[in-house]
């Protein structure tokens, strides 16, 4: 039987905003979530994976992790301690680890699951696109398979890396070429709406009124996460990225999208990584990606409180 549950795959490399996204996706009546897998980005493999496994563990969240990816398809790794710190998540401290990533590939999984499923899956990306583009090039038949890609990544305007680029993007530009090209409907969640979601001092105490496990953690992340976002980009409020996805997916009137056509630029120039949206249609070549354009602000943290609130 169908159920009306969304069905959904987290790709992620914890990385604060990504444990925002698994604290939402996870425990969620509204979701299915069906596995967590990593790949390295925010940090090394091994550190987000122990993040990921980290986050679900002190959350109670049901639900099995699967290593990924350690290196990107063609560039050298890159990765984003600058942010994120050392760990890949600093400020919160969790209890000692007993959970452990299950015995199977992330792309495994993702092909296993998606070709064993009568209902199409959605695939929720908020790290660098690895892990999909390997399990696309390994087993086509799973595009028929994926429901929608909705990711978080790219910016038509400046990027967070370099001038042109933004971190999930430039961190696999050939793996992001590939996923952009491979026909399955794309939303492209871009630092152009989630630069709009500041994560200021009024929403951590928000959040942190709540006074449970879900509220403290947040608070835990988010103070850090400022710190870093104060000093490298000036900003009182870090901007929380990778939730938008899950937001996204629980109330798809809060974005406003526009379907055009977008090439990732990888040629290894000042624009590596670059995703070039003809939000204007000039070069007339066929739409693959519905990229973000705007976002309901105020709706976004209502949802972000509603989904911390399913913890105890
Ligand atoms: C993206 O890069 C990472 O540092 C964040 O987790 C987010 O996925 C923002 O550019
Ligand atoms: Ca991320």
């Amino acid at each position: 039987m169908k159920t009306l549950k969304k069905k959904l795959i987290l790709d992620c490399d914890p990385g604060h905003d990504d444990a925002v996204a698994i604290m939402m996706a996870g425990n969620n009546p509204e979701l299915d979530l069906l596995g967590i897998t990593v790949v390295a980005g925010n940090q090394t493999l091994a550190k987000t994976v122990n993040n990921a496994l980290k986050v679900t563990q002190h959350l109670d969240i049901d639900v099995d992790v699967y290593a990924g990816n350690a290196r990107p398809l063609v560039r050298e790794p890159m990765y984003a301690g600058f942010i994120h710190g050392e760990s890949g998540l600093d400020g919160p401290v969790f209890e000692t680890l007993n959970k452990e990533a299950r015995p199977l590939h992330a792309v495994s999984f993702i092909i296993n699951t998606l070709m064993n499923s009568d209902e199409k899956i959605i695939l929720c990306p908020t790290g660098p696109l690895t892990n999909i583009a390997m399990a696309m090039r390994l087993e086509p038949r799973i595009l028929e398979k994926i429901d929608r890609i909705v990711l978080m990544g790219g910016s038509y305007g400046f990027g967070n890396v370099t001038p042109a680029a933004e971190f999930n993007i430039v961190a696999d530009p050939e793996a992001a070429d590939i996923v952009f090209n491979s026909g399955v409907p794309i939303i492209m969640c871009g630092l152009d709406v989630t630069r709009k979601v500041s994560c200021y001092q009024n929403i951590i105490d928000r959040m942190n009124a709540l006074g449970n496990t879900a509220s403290t953690l947040f608070k835990d992340m988010m103070e850090f996460y400022n710190k870093n976002q104060k000093q490298v980009f000036g900003w009182d409020g870090g901007p929380l990225h990778d939730p938008v996805t899950i937001a996204y997916l629980l109330d798809e009137s809060i974005l406003k999208l526009n379907h055009c056509h977008c090439e990732v630029d990888t040629n290894k120039g000042p624009s590596y990584g670059r995703t070039n949206c003809d939000l204007f249609n000039m070069q007339k070549k066929k739409p693959n990606v519905h990229v973000a354009v705007d976002i309901d602000v105020d709706r976004f943290w209502d949802i972000v409180e509603k989904c911390l609130k399913h913890y105890s």
